[in-house]
């Protein structure tokens, strides 16, 4: 099976609706146009600069062998280093658990946690470092991990939202910002509340009691695109006070 099949496709335009361009508008008498290509669901698109479909096969497939140059020792020669990649060795305390790995010098601090680890609870909201999606604590700093590379973290305690609740206690276990993100509905779609939570602990133990334009200011550097804020920032108002050991406030709406 290759990805396009031959076949006969009958092409009906709007010229074909309009009376008067000696076309009858109905479908059965519409001119009919063979092509020799037709597109499969999720096939490339066919144009004039994509790939042809049967040299896109033949370079895939097993049976052909490699599309690339063989080495002396056999193996495709595929990248500018023959000899790989360069790696170095990383240790990364993650929310309490010690992690090791061979990592290469670009990988992002993000992607360790994510592709590396597993632990896709930070997320990544952007490409440019300004959503704030992927915050976690370094060392007890609040930190964007797309702005770190895993090797800068190398002997650092990382903690990211993923650490926060007991796991055996249930919602019991809850950090006080993820219950008050709940209980305030500060989050809709949910992308940014990972690293709205982070920011936000950091925040608070910075400064225990923040007024709104405190919360605010300090949360400038993370986005969310459903909000509108207002709810988030309640949320940090009534985490704080738990924290603080404050009986329940009402904030204001
Ligand atoms: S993914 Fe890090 S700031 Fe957007
Ligand atoms: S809840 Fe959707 S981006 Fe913030």
């Amino acid at each position: 099976m290759t990805f396009y099949e031959r076949s006969p496709v009958t092409v009906h335009t709007v010229r074909a609706l309009t009376p008067g361009e000696g076309v009858a508008p109905d479908a059965s008498s519409a001119p009919e146009h063979e092509t020799n290509v037709r597109p499969v669901v999720g096939s490339p698109p066919v144009g004039r600069w994509s790939v042809p479909p049967r040299r896109l096969v033949h370079r895939m497939s097993p049976s052909e062998g490699s599309a690339f140059p063989e080495r002396a020792d056999g193996r495709p020669e595929r990248t500018a280093d023959p000899g790989g990649p360069r790696v170095t060795k990383v240790e990364i305390t993650v929310d309490g658990t010690s992690t090791e790995h061979e990592v290469e010098p670009r990988l992002l601090l993000v992607h360790y946690l994510r592709d590396v680890l597993g632990r896709t609870g930070t997320n990544v909201g952007c490409d440019t470092s300004n959503c704030g999606a992927c915050t976690i604590h370094m060392d007890g700093q609040s930190v964007k991990s797309c702005t770190v590379l895993a090797v800068q973290a190398d002997g650092s305690t990382v903690d990211t939202v993923e650490g926060l609740a007991d796991p055996v206690e249930g919602e019991a276990g809850w950090h006080p910002l993820q219950r008050a993100f709940h209980e305030e509905h500060g989050l809709q779609c949910g992308y940014c509340t990972p690293g709205m939570i982070m920011a936000s602990k950091g925040l608070i133990e910075d400064n225990p009691d923040p007024s709104e334009k405190e919360i605010r200011d300090g949360l400038e550097g993370n986005l969310c695109r459903c909000t509108g804020y207002q709810n988030i920032v309640k949320a940090v108002q009534s985490a704080a006070a738990e924290m603080r050991g404050d009986t329940k406030v009402e904030v204001e709406a």
